[in-house]
Order: C-alpha cells, then structure tokens, then sequence
C-alpha cells in the first residue's frame, strides 16, 4: 500500500511529541497500519523557534493551506478555533480526514465538522480532546452506543487540578501552581482557559454532546473556574477533611416536560473518601454511568505532551488502518511485533 500523506498543523507541548513519535517510531507504525505513515509537514507559525523537541527544520513550514492541501490525513493541533477550523474544513473538502486535539473547535464547531465530514465520506476523530491520553470519546462513540447514559461526573481539567492539588498539599499559591502547571506543559497557551473553567466547560460540551446524542450549545454550559478558590477555602475543607476539586457534570433530567439534560463546571468540596478526591496532580477521573451497564470509571493523564500525544497516534493509527483496508480500523492481521515469554520464562523472572 502506498505511503498515507500526514499534515500536523501545530509543534506545541503535544504537536512536537507526536512528530518525535512518528518519525521515532515510523516502522512499528508501518508495520501496525499496513502502509507507511509519512510526516509531509509540520505547520507552524514560526518555523525558526526553538521548541522542546528537535525536529528536522525541513519538515517546518508556515504556509499551512498548502500544508494541508496535499493530505490524507490532517493532524490539528494548533488550538483555538482560526485559523483551525477554516483549515480543516478546507481538508475535509478535498477529502482528508481530520485528527484533532481541539476541545474549543468541537465544542464550539464539533457538528460542522461532521456533517461537512459526512457529505465526502471523512472522518474525524478526536479522542485526545477530553481527558487527554484517557480513552473516553470512543468508549462514549462507540462502546456505549446501545446503552442510555444517564450521568456523567469527572475532573477533566489537569492543569486545575494540578494547581488545587498543589494549594491542599503544599500550601502553593494559585499563581505559582499555575507556573508549574505552564513549565510542565499542562496549561493552555493561554491559561485563563484554565483557571477560569473554560477549557473544562468544552470538554463538557463534548461528553453531554455524546452521551446524550444532542448538540449541546457551549453557552448553556454553566461555568464556574478556580480563581474564587481562596486559600482560606481550601484551609476549611481542609479541617472538615474534604478536598476541593473543579468538576464537570453531565446529567439526564426527568421532568414532566420530558427528559433534558444539563451540564456544567465548578468547584466542588468533596469528602476526603471520595473516589474523585484521590486524582492527584494533572491527572483526569471521569465517572460515567450507563443504565444497562452500571459505573464505569476512567482515569489516567488528562494533560501532558507525550500523554496526549499517545491519544492523537491512536486516532490516526485507526484512521490509517480504514485507509488501507477500506473497513472499520482493524488490524489487518497480528503483526509480530514480539514473541510470547513462555510461562517458565516467566515464573524464572520471579
Ligand atoms: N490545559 C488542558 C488541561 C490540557 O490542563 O487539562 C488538556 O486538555
């Protein structure tokens, strides 16, 4: 099969670990997708600026549309909503498939994609969006179709929660918490997203979109950041042993009006028993709840470059493998990768 043409739009904290893993790793990937993945270009505002990964310069460019309009496969990660949106419409256009980690564009733009997606036959796929390397739009997409969802409850937000974290353990201040946050890759180019509950409010959107099969409009969000979490607040939670935490919830209503939904952001002080209570730093939990299924729990790195990363090379793994079978993203066979330790060797090693 012939080489898949892969544009990346963006070389930030996330945009430079996946082009370090696609090239690190380009064979493993040939041999797991059927074809070569191959990293045309990297758009960037700046080519010339030093970023956290070197990257091969040739590969830079800042002339984005051309970038994508040789495609397969378009890889967005430039956040914000232009010139992002304009870009991957214009690729969906021509046919590409769209692999994004813009929570703010599906929010705010996520049916316009889809439905410009579905009139040429591409997809999109954004698992890296919500909860960041946690797999939690395909379980919502795909393995909870048939069930009704009915509740979901989660921390969604790493950079917040890394900050509130700080202020119970260690006494940090809101700004020097958000410092670290920034130097470890966790907050937003701007991080008011952040604090100020933004960010969290579109992954909502996101999951009630999804789990209750609607379009819910970003304005009927409620949200409420951190920056009213004072010192004193956490102090008291603290006495009362509880732990203040930025929370999304989703939620089914019933009323005699028929069944709504609602989702919103904002702090909550929950028990110190409390599962929610126990994601420390920048790591996500989200609680969801199905009818037939009962509690489901999901948790893992909610921010992070490489953490995120491995959700977007899992969303264009999948894609690439349609490409090349023309069916759903299967493999196409097991590859041998590795051999099997028998059990002997096994029980040797301990
Ligand atoms: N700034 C976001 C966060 C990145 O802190 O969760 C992941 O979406």
């Amino acid at each position: 099969y012939r080489s898949l043409r892969i544009a990346l739009l963006g070389a930030g904290s996330v945009g430079s670990q996946v082009a370090r893993l696609l090239l690190e790793h380009a064979d493993e990937l040939a041999a797991r997708v059927g074809a070569p993945l191959e990293l045309v270009g990297i758009g960037v505002r700046d080519p010339e600026a030093q970023r956290d990964v070197d990257l091969p310069r040739e590969l830079m460019t800042s002339d984005l549309a051309t970038l994508v309009a040789g495609a397969d496969i378009v890889v967005e990660l430039l956040g914000g909503i232009e010139p992002a949106r304009t870009l991957l419409l214009d690729a969906i256009a021509e046919g590409a498939d769209v692999v994004t980690a813009n929570k703010a564009l599906i929010a705010a733009h996520g049916p316009e994609l889809f439905d410009a997606a579905a009139i040429v036959g591409a997809q999109v796929a954004y698992e890296a969006a919500v909860g960041g390397a946690i797999p939690i739009i395909r379980p919502l997409e795909q393995s909870l179709a048939g069930d009704r969802v009915t509740r979901i409850m989660g921390i969604v937000n790493g950079t917040t929660n890394f900050i509130l974290d700080r202020m119970h353990t260690e006494g940090s201040s809101l700004a020097d918490a958000l410092a670290t946050a920034t130097e470890l890759g966790y907050a937003e180019a701007d991080p008011t997203a952040d604090i100020e509950g933004f960010d969290a409010a579109s992954k909502a959107t996101i999951l009630a979109s999804l789990a209750f099969h609607t379009a819910v409009p970003g304005e009927l969000v409620h949200r409420e950041g951190i920056t009213g979490v004072t010192d004193a607040m956490v102090e008291q939670a603290e006495r009362n042993d509880r732990v203040i935490k930025l929370v999304a919830i989703c939620e089914r209503m019933s009323g005699d009006a028929g069944d709504r939904v609602s989702a919103r952001v904002h702090p909550v002080s929950l028990p110190a028993t409390h599962p929610l209570a126990a994601v420390r730093e920048a790591k996500n939990a989200i609680f969801v709840t199905a009818e037939a299924a009962g509690d489901l729990m999901f948790y893992g790195a909610g921010a992070g470059g490489p953490e995120t990363a491995s959700a977007v090379l899992g969303d264009l793994v999948s894609i690439a493998r349609r490409h090349v079978l023309g069916g759903p993203g299967r493999a196409a066979s097991t590859h041998a990768d590795l051999r099997v330790a028998p059990f002997g060797d096994v029980l040797a090693r301990h």
